[in-house]
């Protein structure tokens, strides 16, 4: 657990007690749409029809990620204009750091697919062992592909804006970050030094708010200047109504500061399905939104209890899916 008592760059959250912290975000919550809110999208393929609820008419959600390259099936005749795809390089792709995949086919998306990207994200996870859902990356070999992948991008896609490797939030993230930034500095693109480019840093947190504002405090003190994004979140394995106050406590909190760029709540399946906790779900077991998943998409609470409805009728797809939620109980395991 990172300590509760590292003095806080962020201003406001380090200086409060727990008392007046939870009291300020207890403020009304506007239902606003904000450019800041996206879709971290677990796709299911027994119901197809939770995938279209996403980009429904109304739903504030301006971006998405899928854990890959490319776009996913159901979102494919969606315009990177009206929905925005974040492609990720997730983690190696192959043995070899030579591989230049992920740039070919962002490049391809740009020049061939009609897809202007505009942001990218960087390895996920790699600092947690693939037991849990990481990538489990060496630091030296994730500066190799970054070299080989995210730099070209940069230099042949000025605009598009690189997220640093989304660690884990268990203690030693920031080391992870730093050896890489360090082994990125030995390593020469194009016969010169130049360091691996980022613009901004993914968060991924699953504990309390109070642990959620000194997580972004640390992060704030490490990389001052840049923009933060929180690509995953929820208070895991929590009753219904401390999940509900933790995600209005966060929403407010990311909504408010400048630095947070954007933010992405886990979130998108099923109570059943859920590995996080069956009450941070946006979707009953009978595929309808939840208070959570009605009031990310900008729209009021239904009352409706995530883990009514029938249950035991499906089979998530892919094995990243229960990697990630492998992850979130990980996370409880070492008490964060
Ligand atoms: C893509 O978007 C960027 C930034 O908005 C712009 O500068 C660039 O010209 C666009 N490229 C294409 C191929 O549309
Ligand atoms: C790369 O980063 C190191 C510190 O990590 C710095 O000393 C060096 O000047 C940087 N090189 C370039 C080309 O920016
Ligand atoms: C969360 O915010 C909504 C308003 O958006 C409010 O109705 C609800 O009572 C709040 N829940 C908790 C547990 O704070
Ligand atoms: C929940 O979803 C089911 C299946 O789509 C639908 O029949 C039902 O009317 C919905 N219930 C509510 C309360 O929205």
């Amino acid at each position: 657990m990172l300590s509760t008592t590292t003095p806080l760059s962020l201003g406001w959250a380090g200086n409060l007690s727990l008392a007046t912290l939870f009291a300020l975000a207890s403020t009304v919550i506007s239902a606003d749409s904000s450019d800041k809110r996206g879709l971290v999208f677990i796709p299911h393929d027994d119901y197809p029809e939770d995938n279209q609820l996403w980009i429904g008419p109304g739903s504030t959600m301006t971006w998405y990620y899928n854990y890959a390259m490319k776009p996913a099936d159901p979102f494919s005749s969606v315009s990177q204009e009206s929905f925005e795809f974040v492609p990720m390089f997730w983690g190696p792709p192959g043995d070899d750091v030579e591989d230049t995949v992920f740039y070919d086919t962002v490049a391809d998306l740009i020049n061939n697919e009609g897809r202007n990207i505009t942001h990218v994200l960087g390895f996920n996870e790699p600092d947690a062992p693939s037991d849990w859902g990481g990538s489990n990356m060496e630091a030296k070999d994730a500066a190799e592909y970054w070299v080989k992948n995210m730099e070209p991008l940069k230099e042949d896609f000025p605009w598009v804006k690189i997220g640093l490797p989304g660690c884990t939030a268990v203690e030693g993230w920031v080391d992870w970050l730093a050896d890489f930034l360090g082994e990125c500095a030995e390593l020469e693109y194009e016969g010169r030094d130049r360091n691996c480019s980022f613009d901004f840093l993914p968060l991924h947190w699953y504990d309390n708010f109070e642990g959620l504002a000194n997580y972004v405090g640390t992060a704030r003190e490490f990389f001052p200047d840049t923009p933060l994004w929180i690509t995953e979140y929820a208070y895991a394995h929590q009753d219904l109504k401390p999940t509900q106050y933790f995600y209005n406590q966060s929403q407010e909190y990311f909504d408010r500061l400048d630095f947070v760029e954007r933010y992405s709540y886990f979130g998108s399946f099923r109570s059943e399905d859920s590995n996080v906790g069956k009450n941070a779900a946006f979707l009953n077991n009978d595929g309808n939104l939840t208070d959570i998943g009605s009031w990310y998409m900008g729209g009021a609470a239904t009352g409706i209890d995530p883990q009514s409805g029938a249950v035991g009728r499906t089979s998530m797809d892919g094995g990243r899916w229960t990697l990630l939620g492998c992850l979130g109980v990980a996370l409880m395991v070492v008490g964060l």
